[in-house]
């Protein structure tokens, strides 16, 4: 049999609302255009993100009633450092409360003022993070990865000759650490190569400078590699993954990922006496190192999740669901960006909405025109996240459709693919927004639009 179905059956259900075009219309309204705004029960299917929605496993909330909730020293804390470190290897592992904390932590400690920092693509937060401290966060993405039609198997992989002839231009003195993100959310979901990482690691190691990972979707991306890197299809892929984190110095993990869990991450690394201050600002920030920013049944829930997101069945399903859905979009003429990656499939807005131009955001007609055609929230990711005052702009304009994991069946991907059909055959009347508020970073969480 070659059809993957879904390798789980479902225990509890939680109802979805409907609700009428003309009640999305007025929510959206009174949302200013930004799906942010809406309440999630009048959203039907919610493609906002993939980050801590995923549907946790029976032995995930049994686990959470071993919580162990001590101050200090908890068992649940003995635990989850045992399955990072079997995953990672890494000696000092800090459990931080999401993601983006521990890029605060990280940068705190390396960025600054004349600093830059290099990636295959940041993610918005990260880059924030990053220009926060004063430091420069730089983008150095292949240039297939700009072509929204080429085939390349892994447009996530890193310019290595950018890489190089930046590093000798500025001097590595000023490289306090580069990063590579994996999957490359913000250009398409797209996997780093197994190839590119161990070139990237050479190359850094040449002169001198730290290799970190932004590795939220380090599972996707290693499953990716078995399929797609010709050489590495006869491994397991939690062999695959160990490999990616033995080529750095460290990570660090939004556990609301790959992690399979509603909350949590942790910053893993070898390095003593970066740990040893990053332990201080931890205790600062977060709280005690054996909890860090969580609950101890939430490090059990994650210790649990790192198991089950390298099972290969689950991997096979994560992954055809996701070309299902491109699939889908392809037979209805959608430009979407090729080929679909790990963890949702991108719509190419320019190409859907070409009478939009980018400072009147076609990424954002389309997201409000879903949301009012079918109740499907899906995000823009073009100008509206990538602008604004700390940013560098967008490097392409579009619509991310982020399945959330073990949540949504095929059917209800079928109604999205239906539903965006549908936009699309009236896509001529999508019209641009004009921001009426914004913050001066990560603006698109709370700005507010209005439409032209
Ligand atoms: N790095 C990447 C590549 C991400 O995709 C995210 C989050 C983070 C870091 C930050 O992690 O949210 O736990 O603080 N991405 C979510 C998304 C928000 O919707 O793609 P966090």
């Amino acid at each position: 049999m070659r059809m993957p179905i879904e390798p789980f059956r479902i225990k509890v259900v939680e109802p979805i609302r409907f609700t009428t075009r003309e009640e999305r219309q007025q929510l959206l309204r009174a949302a200013r255009y930004n799906v942010f705004r809406l309440r999630s029960e009048d959203v039907l299917i919610d493609l906002l993100t993939d980050s801590g929605t995923a549907a946790m496993s029976d032995l995930q909330w049994a686990a959470l009633l071993r919580g162990d909730e001590a101050y200090a020293g908890a068992r649940s804390y003995y635990r989850f450092e045992e399955a990072v470190r079997q995953l990672t290897g890494y000696r000092h592992i800090f459990p931080v409360h999401q993601g983006r904390a521990a890029e605060h932590l990280l940068f705190a400690v390396l960025g600054g003022p004349g600093k830059l920092i290099p990636s295959n693509t940041h993610f918005d937060t990260t880059r924030a993070n990053i220009e926060h401290t004063g430091a420069q966060a730089i983008d150095l993405p292949i240039p297939e990865a700009l072509n929204p039609v080429h085939p390349h198997p892994f447009k996530g992989n890193m310019n290595v000759e950018a890489l190089e002839e930046l590093i000798r231009s500025v001097g590595p003195e000023r490289i306090p650490v580069c990063l590579m993100t994996l999957t490359n959310n913000t250009l398409g979901g797209h996997p780093v190569s197994l190839e590119n990482l161990r070139q990237v690691r050479q190359l850094l190691q040449r002169y001198g400078i730290p290799l970190f990972l932004d590795a939220c979707r380090f599972a996707e991306n290693a499953y990716l590699i078995k399929l797609r890197e010709q050489s590495q299809a006869h491994r397991s892929v939690a062999d695959i993954a160990r490999e990616l984190f033995s080529l750095a110095d460290g990570c660090f993990l939004s556990a609301k990922k790959d992690g399979l869990a509603n909350i949590g991450g942790f910053l893993a690394l070898n390095d003593d006496e970066l740990a040893e201050r990053i332990r201080h600002l931890l205790i600062l920030y977060e709280g005690f190192p054996t909890y860090g920013g969580l609950a101890g049944r939430d490090l059990e829930a994650i210790a649990q999740g790192l198991q089950e997101v390298l099972q290969e069945e689950y991997l096979r399903y994560r992954i055809g669901s996701v070309a299902y859905l491109a699939e889908l979009l392809r037979q209805a003429q959608i430009p979407i960006i090729e080929p679909p990656g790990g963890h949702a499939v991108f719509i190419d807005a320019a190409a859907f909405a070409p009478q939009i131009p980018p400072e009147h955001f076609p990424g954002q007609a389309i997201v409000c025109g879903l949301y009012v055609q079918a109740g499907v929230r899906a995000v823009e990711v073009g100008s509206l996240m990538m602008g604004g005052s700390n940013s560098r702009g967008a490097l392409l304009e579009l619509v991310r459709l982020a399945l959330p994991r073990r949540v949504y069946t095929q059917t209800h991907l079928e109604y999205v693919a239906e539903a965006l059909a549908e936009l699309y055959a009236e896509r001529s009347h999508l019209r641009g927004f004009r921001l009426v508020r914004a913050a001066p970073f990560l603006r698109h969480f709370t700005a507010e639009l209005e439409p032209l």
